[in-house]
């Protein structure tokens, strides 16, 4: 089927749409930014926090933007405009999008490195990552073909470009991922490493944690700029969407979690501080495969798995204002994709060189925190938490808890049952708490 720009997609199948979400949801954000977002904020308490987040506020908040989408088929500026057509809510949409645009500008920044590192693992004499990210030419080349490979699969439309991907290559992420568990916990000194991931300290959870927490939460799942929305678009009325929400929260919240259960282990092994930020991952990974047997060959499909889990959040992240420009400005898919990945790569430009390649970018701008680190916050933390913001309360309050509920059960009946408990938290729970958090925020600035 041709995905043109009058005709709307839709998945083949159920299985289909869980692993094109989940392929969104498992990312960079599982294996690159959970483990140095918790080792920031001081491990075991920050993960269970983290849970906490996924199950109270994430997955019930998954099922409204889900429940929206199917509803109306749009995107997100589409779906507000059909609620509530003419309002200032449209702007919560608008908001959606130019997220899609912040995350994605940076995200394929990383996705590069991945994308260097599968290369970089064949080459003996390694330059450190240091050394790496501070090379201009190779990390803004990288960026540029990570984004061009991401607009070439998006081009082939919903299901022939995002479906068929993923559904091979998440599983052997999944493998590949449970034997460097196996090795890393042999590793003499990792018990430390286990401790530090596992045994919480209460006493180190803060205002702070909690912020850091709850915007992992959203993104990792994808949620706050529409995502879902859109993906739930593609959706029919037969599909259930608790139990598909719920796998795609599972696989998530698994793959990240053993992610955890791999770079701890072995970064106590190892003697490395955890909070060593954005770099975290590239430092540790790589000193282990450099002492494994057969290392070589293991880092290589590695980080080659985590290009393609990038690809599928990259994917799913381009094809949010894609949805936009398509479905209300009228532009043609094939021209839309190509705007945007454009835009994109000049927005990314500053991120990519911001790693040491141009010192005034790589200095702590806010809060000890450099451009890209920066971006990372404010798009992919606040933002998507401002997101979930408004749209909690709109399709709590505005569109209402009762339709959204209607829009659950069907392709699920037994959801009836659970349809006033879910209300609850929907209308008030979810915005009550975010809103707590973000007061947190804007006293943790003065
Ligand atoms: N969930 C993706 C990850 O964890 O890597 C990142 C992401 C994709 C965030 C799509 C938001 C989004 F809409």
């Amino acid at each position: 089927m041709d995905v043109g720009s009058q005709q709307r997609g839709q998945w083949t199948s159920k299985i289909g749409f869980i692993f094109a979400a989940a392929g969104s949801a498992i990312g960079l954000g599982n294996i690159w930014r959970f483990p140095y977002i918790t080792g920031q904020n001081g491990g075991a308490a920050f993960v269970f926090v983290y849970l906490m987040c996924i199950l109270v506020i994430g997955l019930p908040y998954l099922y409204a933007e889900l429940a929206l989408g199917r509803y109306v088929h749009k995107n997100p500026v589409g779906a507000i405009r059909a609620i509530r057509p003419g309002s200032a809510w449209v702007l919560i949409g608008g908001l959606g999008v130019v997220t899609g645009l912040g995350i994605l500008s940076y995200y394929a920044v990383i996705a590069g490195w991945t994308v260097g590192y599968i290369f970089k693992m064949a080459i003996p004499n390694q330059i450190t990552f240091g050394e790496f990210v501070a090379n201009p030419y190779l990390v803004v080349s990288l960026f540029a073909f990570f984004i061009l490979i991401t607009i070439l699969v998006v081009y082939g439309g919903v299901q022939n470009g995002i479906e068929r991907w993923s559904k091979i290559l998440m599983p052997l992420l999944f493998v590949l991922l449970l034997g460097l568990i196996v090795y890393a916990n042999f590793l003499p000194g990792s018990g430390k490493g286990l401790a530090f991931y596992l045994k919480p300290d209460f006493s180190k959870i803060t205002g702070k944690v909690v912020l850091a927490a709850l915007g992992q939460a959203f993104f990792s799942l994808s949620l706050g700029m529409g995502l879902m929305i859109t993906y739930g678009s593609y959706l029919s009325k037969e599909d259930n969407l608790i139990s598909s929400g719920f796998y795609v929260a599972l696989a998530d919240t698994a793959i990240a979690i053993m992610a955890g259960l791999i770079i701890f282990p072995a970064l106590f092994a190892m003697n490395q501080n955890p909070a060593a930020g954005p770099g975290l991952v590239f430092q540790v990974l790589p000193a282990i495969f450099l002492h494994m047997p057969g290392g070589v060959i293991v880092g290589m499909i590695f980080f080659l798995l985590l290009s393609i889990a990038a690809l599928t959040s990259t994917i799913s992240l381009l094809e949010v204002p894609t949805a936009y420009l398509v479905d209300e400005k009228r532009v043609a898919r094939k021209v839309a994709v190509w705007i945007v990945g454009g835009l994109t790569f000049l927005i990314g430009l500053p991120s990519a060189l911001s790693q040491g390649a141009v010192s005034w970018l790589s200095k702590p701008i806010v809060g000890g925190m450099e451009f890209l680190s920066l971006m990372d916050f404010v798009w992919g933390n606040i933002s998507l938490t401002v997101g979930a913001f408004f749209l909690s309360i709109f399709v709590g309050w505005v569109w209402g808890a009762k339709h959204a509920a209607t829009e659950l059960q069907q392709g699920n009946p037994a959801f009836a049952r659970w349809a006033p408990f879910w209300s609850f938290l929907i209308r008030f729970v979810t915005p009550v708490f975010i809103f707590i958090i973000l007061l947190n925020l804007f006293k943790f600035f003065g």
